[in-house]
């Protein structure tokens, strides 16, 4: 629970060598894998990208960025570029429609996909690394799922970056659960 409650997002440029371990990837991924799944439909998918991996992930953001919009600025597309380099490893998380099931709509699998990108990031804490989910523009790029050799029944809900930190951050005010919760029937 201590790590559970003292969870925060580390942003990629914080995040320096040495990345997670294989040991340690393959602990990440023993935790995303407990996520809950209705139906028992495994419906997530994990890319590991590690090493010179990512600058070919990098190149492939900043090719969709250009796409997306030739009149990019010099200081968008570096920060483009910029993301999957600071971190050490990144892990894309997808959510996938393997199958058709009845009574477990397509949400649901994304909720469980969702589950196991928090678990990650969990884990991640817990082994003493910084993480942090980013989607942006480039999770819905048709240019990046082709990039990542995704089919059509594949999403990207989330780019997991996660590293090493050595800088002290700062904790943030958190929301009181209180005022986004009632007790119903009392
Ligand atoms: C599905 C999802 C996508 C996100 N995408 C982005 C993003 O593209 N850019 C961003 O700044 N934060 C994004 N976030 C939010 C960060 O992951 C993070 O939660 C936020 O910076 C607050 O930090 P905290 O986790 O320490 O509260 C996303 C979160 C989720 C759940």
């Amino acid at each position: 629970m201590s790590f559970l409650l003292s969870r925060k997002s580390i942003v990629p440029q914080w995040m320096v060598e040495p990345a997670p371990s294989k040991d340690d990837i393959d602990y990440l991924l023993q935790a995303a894998v407990r996520a809950p799944d209705h139906g028992w439909l495994r419906p997530w998918r994990f890319l590991v990208v590690e090493g010179a991996a990512r600058s070919k992930l990098s190149d492939l953001f900043v090719s969709a960025l250009q796409k997306r919009n030739p009149d990019a600025t010099e200081e968008q597309i570096e920060k483009e570029r910029s993301r999957p380099l600071f971190a050490p490893l990144v892990i894309v998380v997808c959510s996938v429609m393997t199958e058709e099931k009845p009574g477990v709509p397509k949400n649901e699998r994304v909720l469980s996909a969702g589950a196991a990108a928090q678990n990650i990031l969990l884990a991640a804490h817990e082994r003493g690394y910084g993480a942090i989910w980013l989607t942006g523009a480039a999770a819905y790029d048709p240019m990046v799922r082709e990039g990542l050799e995704l089919d059509e029944n594949t999403d990207i809900i989330g780019f997991l970056y996660i590293g090493s930190v050595e800088r002290e951050v700062r904790e943030r005010a958190r929301p009181d659960p209180a005022d986004y919760t009632r007790h119903w029937g009392q």
